[in-house]
């Protein structure tokens, strides 16, 4: 099925997943919010960001390894949480094994479709990530199944307003993949026959349940009914976010910072780690690229806390761009939900390899033999391109 399908860039990986899926499959991969503003600045602003090569007394080694949250990784470049990988039938386990293999940490989402159990048993290196939903009893039961699971991590999400609605149109996804969906899906599917092969080879459907969000002995809730529970819960408050930092003894992220003074707040909750991120632009559209915002938000907290980032990562030079504004690290999104796509394990690790690369090849045309000497002057940055939001806090 997936004979010589090694590929050469992340938007290669991305073409490939868009003939391989059915259109609403890929769709949602896709994802964006409203008029996709904040999609597409997140990538365009990477592409504002221009380089200052030196052309000899290169190093002839470079170092691409550094430690997030307590785990030492072979690039600084990490699995941001995603909660539709059923568009493989390994889903997370694949994505998992595929960053054990190239020596990174697995972001797992609570809307993941693979239990928690399983996935650290396929990395070690695995961050659970929650979103303030439910009761706080349910919330400590699941924190504490991630633990006993051996997560080395926890991941908080916090920037989600249930904006719902996409100017190209939202995907529709089934509640449950029964007969009756299947026959509304089929046209779809069936122009889709290498990836209907990949499903129908498992004799197993693709699995549009939430099995970390399952209590004890219960069945894992739908997708839907996980999302009816998350849009039901009261908005959290910064109260909540140190009564959650409190619950988990160990490494801490709060992941959807853009703000200033949000940074600052969650330096005081006593987090490890913020990663600065917009939700990969899925979230308020307008929000301005990660990127834009990263300088400020890392030189006013970086020297207390982890400064990562997310959003819009195509590419190793991308990574570097965003290493030489402050952040420690990166996580990607779509980059290997795409390379999952397109080619399952392989996929992802030919998209880690891709990136690797890309940083390998930025690091010895800037002159740097290790990324924790890459500084803003290694990039041109044109006026104007940063914005301070909450700079009076
Ligand atoms: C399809 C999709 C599902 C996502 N699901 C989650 C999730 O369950 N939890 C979470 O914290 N972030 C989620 N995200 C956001 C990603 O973790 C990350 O912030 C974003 O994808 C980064 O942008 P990029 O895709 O441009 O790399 C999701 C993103 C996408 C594209």
């Amino acid at each position: 099925m997936f004979g010589n399908s090694w590929f050469e860039t992340v938007a290669e990986a991305q073409r490939r997943a868009r003939k391989r899926l059915p259109r609403s499959v890929y769709s949602a991969l896709l994802a964006g919010s409203e008029k996709g503003v904040t999609y597409d600045d997140n990538v365009a602003a990477f592409a504002e960001l221009g380089f200052a090569p030196h052309v000899a007394d290169l190093p002839a080694k470079r170092d691409l390894t550094t430690t997030v949250m307590g785990q030492e990784i072979a690039l600084p470049v990490l699995i941001s949480p995603t909660g539709v990988q059923a568009v493989h039938p390994d889903g997370e386990v694949a994505v998992a094994r595929a960053a054990a293999a190239r020596g990174t940490a697995m972001g797992l989402s609570s809307f993941a479709s693979k239990p928690v159990e399983e996935v650290v048993a396929a990395n070690p290196r695995t961050f659970f990530q929650m979103y303030w939903m439910g009761d706080r009893d349910s919330m400590v039961r699941r924190m504490e199944r991630a633990r006993a699971a051996g997560a080395k991590g926890l991941i908080a999400t916090l920037d989600w307003s249930f904006s719902n609605g996409r100017d190209w149109g939202s995907p529709w996804i089934p509640e449950r993949l029964n007969l009756k969906a299947m026959v509304r899906f089929a046209p779809q599917g069936l122009s889709r026959p290498g990836w209907l092969f990949d499903y129908a080879r498992t004799r197993r459907l693709p699995d549009l349940t939430t099995p970390n969000l399952a209590d004890a002995g219960q069945p894992a809730p739908t997708f839907f009914g996980a999302y009816g529970e998350w849009m039901g819960t009261p908005p959290v408050t910064w109260e909540d976010v140190r009564w959650m930092r409190e619950q988990w003894d160990g490494p801490f992220m709060l992941k959807g910072i853009c703000r200033l003074d949000d940074a600052k707040r969650a330096v005081d909750a006593g987090v490890t780690a913020i990663s600065v991120s917009n939700h990969g632009g899925n979230n308020l559209d307008g929000t301005p690229a990660s990127i834009r915002v990263l300088p400020g938000i890392a030189q006013a907290v970086g020297d207390q806390i982890e400064v990562l980032l997310d959003g819009g990562v195509r590419r190793g030079g991308d990574v570097v761009k965003a290493l030489a504004l402050g952040a420690r690290a990166v996580m990607i999104g779509r980059a290997y939900l795409w390379g999952l796509a397109a080619n399952g394990q392989a996929g992802v690790e030919n998209v880690l390899d891709i990136v690797r690369g890309g940083i390998d090849s930025a690091l010895l045309g800037l002159g740097r033999a290790s990324i924790h000497d890459l500084t803003p002057d290694d990039v041109v940055i044109p006026p104007g391109f940063t914005r301070a939001l909450g700079a009076d806090f």
